[in-house]
C-alpha cells in the first residue's frame, strides 16, 4: 500500500512527496523530530511529544510551522487514511531551505521551516517477540554532542552504535560517558535493584524521554522506589534487572549486558510489570 504522507501543508502519496536538496535538514542535520506511538488507532502521549517538540524548536531558535491543534489533526488524519492500528507517527521539522548552502541560518522571515510527517505500521508492536525475549546490550563510548536533550535528527552515531551491537549478535548499545551510562541509542536506560528503579537524572546529557516520565510516574504510583542517579556498566551487570524505555518499544527488558546475563536470562518481573502498566495506562489516555 502506498502511504499518504504530509509535506508542508499537503497530504500526498509517499512517492510524490518532495523537499528541496538545499533543505538544511538534508545538508546540515538542522532539524528536530518526534516519534509518537499509535495503539488501537490512537496516539499515545501526544501532548508530551508536542511539548518536547516546542522545547526542541525553542532551543534552536526555530519556529513552529503550525499550531499544536493543527499538528494533532495531521497526526490523526495520517493514522486514519493509512489505517494504522499499531505503529508510529514520525514528525520532522527542519529550518527549511533558502535555495543554497550556507552555515549561517537563513532569515526566518523569508525561509519557512519544512514540516514532514509519515506513519509506520507495526502490527503486533504492543506484544512484540523482541519484548518477550528481551534485549542484549553492549556498551560503547558516548561521543555525541553536548545537547542530547534536544531531539535533533543528528542520528549517525546512534545508528553506528546499533550496527556495532548487531555486528556482535546483540540488539542495542548503551552509551557510556566518564564511566557512567548516559542512555541507549534510541531509548533511556534503567537498572533495578530489589524494589528500586535506578535511572540517570535529567540534564543536557540525555533525551528527556516522554516514556521515561510516564513510566517513572507509574512506578511511583505502584509503590516502587525510584532513584534518579547515574550508574556504571559494572553496577548494571550486577543489578537484578535492566530495561529501556522509548515511544517505539515502550518498556523493553534487557537480558544481557556486555556478555553478562541478567538474572536467569529472561525478562525480569519488574520490567514486565512496568510494561503492562505502561501499556494499560497509556491506552486509557490515548487520543
Ligand atoms: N527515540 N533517548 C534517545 C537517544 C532517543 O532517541 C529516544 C527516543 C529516547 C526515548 O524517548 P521517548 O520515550 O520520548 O521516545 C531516549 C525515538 C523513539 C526514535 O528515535 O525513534
Amino acid at each position: 500500500m502506498t502511504r499518504t504522507v504530509f509535506v508542508n501543508g499537503a497530504y500526498v502519496p509517499e512517492n510524490e512527496a518532495k523537499i528541496s536538496i538545499f533543505d538544511r535538514g538534508f545538508l546540515m542535520a538542522d532539524g528536530v523530530y518526534e516519534v509518537t506511538s499509535v495503539l488501537q488507532g490512537k496516539l499515545i502521549d501526544f501532548e508530551g511529544h508536542a511539548v518536547r517538540l516546542e522545547r526542541s524548536l525553542n532551543e534552536l531558535d526555530m519556529g513552529m510551522p503550525c499550531t499544536l491543534d493543527e499538528l494533532l489533526e495531521i497526526h490523526r488524519e495520517l493514522v486514519r487514511v493509512n489505517e494504522i492500528d499499531e505503529g508510529l507517527v514520525y514528525l520532522q521539522i527542519t529550518r527549511g531551505s533558502d535555495g543554497d548552502r550556507d552555515f549561517a541560518f537563513p532569515d526566518p522571515e523569508t525561509t519557512k521551516p519544512t514540516l514532514v510527517l509519515f506513519t509506520q505500521s507495526k502490527p503486533g508492536m504492543a506484544n512484540s517477540a523482541a519484548s518477550q525475549k528481551g534485549a542484549k546490550i553492549i556498551s560503547i563510548e558516548d561521543i555525541r554532542w553536548g545537547r542530547r536533550d534536544i531531539k535533533t535528527v543528528q542520528l549517525l552515531y546512534p545508528s553506528m552504535g546499533k550496527m556495532m551491537a548487531k555486528k556482535v549478535g546483540c540488539d542495542d548499545a548503551w552509551m557510556v560517558e566518564e564511566g557512567f551510562v548516559t542512555e541507549g541509542t534510541s531509548n533511556n536506560a534503567y537498572i533495578v535493584k530489589g524494589n528500586k528503579i535506578i535511572t540517570r537524572g535529567l540534564s543536557n546529557d540525555i533525551l528527556h524521554g516522554i516514556t521515561r516520565a510516564a513510566v517513572l510516574r507509574m512506578a511511583k504510583e505502584a509503590q516502587m522506589e525510584v532513584e534518579e542517579r547515574s550508574f556504571t556498566i559494572e553496577e548494571a551487570k550486577e543489578a537484578d534487572e535492566a530495561f529501556t524505555t522509548s515511544a517505539s518499544a515502550f518498556v523493553m527488558p534487557v537480558v544481557e549486558i556486555d556478555g553478562a546475563t541478567m538474572g536467569d536470562g529472561t525478562p525480569g518481573p519488574i520490567a514486565k510489570r512496568l510494561r503492562e502498566i505502561y501499556l494499560d495506562e497509556s491506552l486509557k489516555k490515548a487520543i
